[in-house]
């Protein structure tokens, strides 16, 4: 499969009547509320597109978790910690159907293409099971999932619409416990791996962490604040700053996995 429009679907009937049971209360948020006529065009495409996005990134979070979850049966890691990890994925999806029907409102998605078959996370090849759930956990979680609260709390704040402010707040509720799940992996797993093993993951979470460097090392994002997507300032990008060093660096350095402080202040 080559790229293509990003372009998912729903089954309803039995499936949607399960997940809603299991993820309630989507249905009380104000739903019909966005009227796209009352946007300025550019407004609305920027806001188009940055949904657009954030479906997509909820997707990959969901494959990501589910890959998580399956290196984590495949090293025997403890089942309430499994079935936690699983269950992120859950939420990933809800958060996949909360983003589309924003972008619904919206008008649809903004053009988005994208090959499926790789938006799962490739852990190294041939690394055994606890090492590759391990790196998950770090790519996903630690780093991730840690990144998305500033971005996210940064959004609720800036954001004017009651929909969109009510979306980002649902999403925001899930993702603390998300950025905790890969910490509790790692302490379960500090006894298990080598030095060698954590020497490795010390690198993983700096060019994870380097993924993400742009969102507080630019400064000329040209993207305008509109009542449905957030500008970026200063104090998002230090807030961004602050959670890589208090809430990624250090957790992951009283675990064992301690990240080269030389090259980590090249990515600050
Ligand atoms: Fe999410
Ligand atoms: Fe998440």
């Amino acid at each position: 499969m080559s790229a293509a429009q990003l372009d998912l679907s729903w089954i309803g009937g039995q499936s949607e009547r399960r997940l809603r049971k299991r993820r309630p209360g989507i249905e009380r948020l104000p739903w019909g509320t966005i009227t796209p006529s009352s946007f300025e065009p550019a407004h609305l495409s920027e806001a188009r597109a940055v949904w657009t996005n954030a479906v997509f990134t909820e997707y990959a979070s969901a494959a990501a978790f589910s890959a998580f979850s399956s290196a984590c049966l495949e090293s025997g890691a403890p089942i309430d910690l499994t079935a936690t990890i699983a269950d992120c994925a859950v939420d990933e999806l809800a958060h996949v159907e909360l983003a589309s029907r924003v972008l619904a409102e919206l008008g649809g998605a903004a053009p988005f293409e994208v090959d499926l078959e790789t938006v799962s996370p490739a852990p190294t090849p041939g690394a055994r099971a606890i090492l590759r759930a391990a790196e998950i956990a770090i790519t996903t979680s630690c780093v991730g999932e840690t990144l998305s609260l500033p971005a996210l709390r940064h959004g609720r704040a800036s954001t004017q619409h009651p929909l969109a402010n009510a979306v980002i707040a649902r999403l925001l509720a899930d993702e603390g416990p998300h950025a905790r799940v890969g910490f509790t992996f790692l302490a379960w797993a500090e006894d298990r791996i080598t030095a060698g093993e954590r020497e490795h993951l010390a690198n993983i979470a700096l060019d994870a962490i380097a993924a993400y460097a742009s969102l507080w090392q630019s400064t000329d994002c040209a993207c305008p604040k509109t009542a449905l997507t957030a500008s970026v300032d200063d104090d998002y990008r230090a807030g961004l700053r602050r959670a890589v060093v208090g809430h990624i660096a250090r957790p992951l350095e009283k675990l064992g996995i301690e990240l080269d402080a030389a090259r980590l202040a090249t990515l600050l």
